[in-house]
């Protein structure tokens, strides 16, 4: 089998093998095939796309590429929820919680934050002591004994998905849907899960910033799904402002466990109430939709998935300690409050600039091995929708350092409109792929 034959058949639309796709991606890994081969096919993909089949095989081939995790041992439906990334989206931290109180299993590899966006494991270590590097056996016991652990991705997990993201990255082909439903697929299906709610934001603080690419996507990936004989199910939900209140890390967290208390706010506890159902229903633990969300939401009201939370920060050796006292999480010395310059309806936030403007403050990564602040942040005042008077307070920015405190001001600024009416209603969530 010759690689250029391989790169010639993709670019003239023809359908690839398993074994060719694995001719490349394994040949790369090994670095028997060099990257200006690899560069070529995925320019190649980019252009002529990926059949259904051949997206289910290129995310099998990538997902073999490591280890994978195997949970047989424990009995049950594993369910797992994976968001595309937005800004505020804290929803693993209760998500988790609640699903593993209504005894199901959740293993969960999450990310960390990159530009705009946030990351679940960001969030978590600014919890003290809180432990993202578990190992396999670790994060088997924590799922057999609290029912859900949050860890994030180590280097024997789909290794080829890293090289081949750093090469996409450099050639221009992030942006092919294929080949970001199969990076995200192989990541999710190592994890020994039976099921799956993907979260698909779409909206400007999103990666699929039209909705019509954020459906193509979830289509995707609910069909490799299919494929891998995983139940999958995606939801396409809003990121045009941010979700909740809080942006940045400890000030998330703080949030996640006023929700956890049921006395989170309106959209962040609506979308953590509709993933959980829906996690539950993929794991036949509920009878009807309306039995799951009803369960989910006494699990919030009688604690016992606030409880849930305090084992898993436990057991992952936080300090559990913070959900009662939340000066134990790492604070700010300084803020400032942005107000608004006249009366109205808050009618945009631009939830790009709001994740870009907390990045600044210190709470995200400008690159991958920048430092981040877990104490940093913004907390949103208003949201879209709600009504203004001039001088009213929109937001307050949480900062240490004011290196870049003006910037970061001016961009929260900016992202507010106020307008003379309120705007339309948009619902938070869009559609349901399955
Ligand atoms: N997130 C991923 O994990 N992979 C992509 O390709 C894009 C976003």
């Amino acid at each position: 089998m010759r690689t250029v034959d391989i790169i010639r058949k993709k670019r003239d639309g023809g359908e690839l093998s398993r074994e060719e796709l694995a001719h490349v991606i394994e040949g790369y890994t090994k670095k028997q095939v060099p990257d200006y081969q690899v560069s070529s096919f995925l320019m190649a993909v980019y252009f002529a796309g990926l059949s259904e089949t051949e997206v289910a095989d290129l995310t099998d081939v990538i997902m073999r590429s490591g280890v994978v995790v195997d949970l047989s041992a424990i009995p049950g439906v594993k369910v797992d929820k994976h968001s595309t990334g937005g800004v505020g989206d804290k929803t693993s931290l209760i998500v988790a919680p609640v699903v593993a109180a209504a005894g199901v299993h959740v293993p969960m590899i999450s990310g960390r934050g990159l530009g705009h966006t946030g990351g679940t494991l960001d969030k978590l270590e600014s919890i003290p002591g809180f432990n993202t590097r578990l190992t396999t056996e670790q994060f088997r016991e924590g799922l057999s004994s609290v029912g859900a652990a949050l860890v994030g991705q180590t280097d024997e997990l789909a290794p080829a998905d890293r090289a081949l993201y750093a090469l996409r990255d450099a050639t221009g082909t992030v942006e092919s849907i294929p080949l970001i439903a199969a990076s995200i697929m192989s990541k999710k299906m190592v994890e020994g899960i039976d099921a799956l709610v993907l979260d698909v934001k779409t909206g400007s603080g999103a990666f699929m910033k039209k909705q019509t690419d954020a459906r193509r996507l979830a289509q995707a990936m609910v069909s490799i799904g299919r494929r891998m004989n995983k139940r999958v199910l995606a939801l396409i939900t809003d990121m045009d402002q941010p979700l909740g209140n809080a942006v940045g890390n400890s000030l998330e967290v703080m949030e996640a466990i006023n929700t956890l208390r049921n006395q989170g706010p309106p959209d962040l506890t609506e979308l953590s109430v509709e993933l959980s159902a829906r996690m539950l229903m993929l794991a036949d633990s509920a009878k009807s939709y309306d039995q799951a969300r009803e369960q989910c939401t006494t699990l919030l009201e009688n604690g016992q998935a606030l409880e849930k939370f305090k084992q898993l920060v436990a057991n992952q050796g936080g300090d559990a300690g913070v959900v009662d006292a939340f000066e134990k999480l790492p604070t700010s010395s300084a803020e400032y409050t942005v107000a608004s310059p006249r009366g109205g309806f808050v009618s945009r936030i631009q939830a790009e600039d709001i994740g870009t403007a907390a990045m600044l403050l210190g709470a995200g990564r400008e690159t991958v091995d920048s430092k981040i602040d877990h104490g940093v942040g913004i907390v949103l005042e208003r949201k879209v929708g709600e009504r203004v008077e001039s001088g009213d307070t929109l937001c307050t920015l949480y900062y240490n350092s004011d290196e870049h405190l003006e910037e970061a001001t001016q961009m929260v600024e900016d992202s507010f409109r106020i307008a003379a009416a309120a705007p339309e209603a948009k619902p938070l969530i869009y559609e349901i792929i399955q």
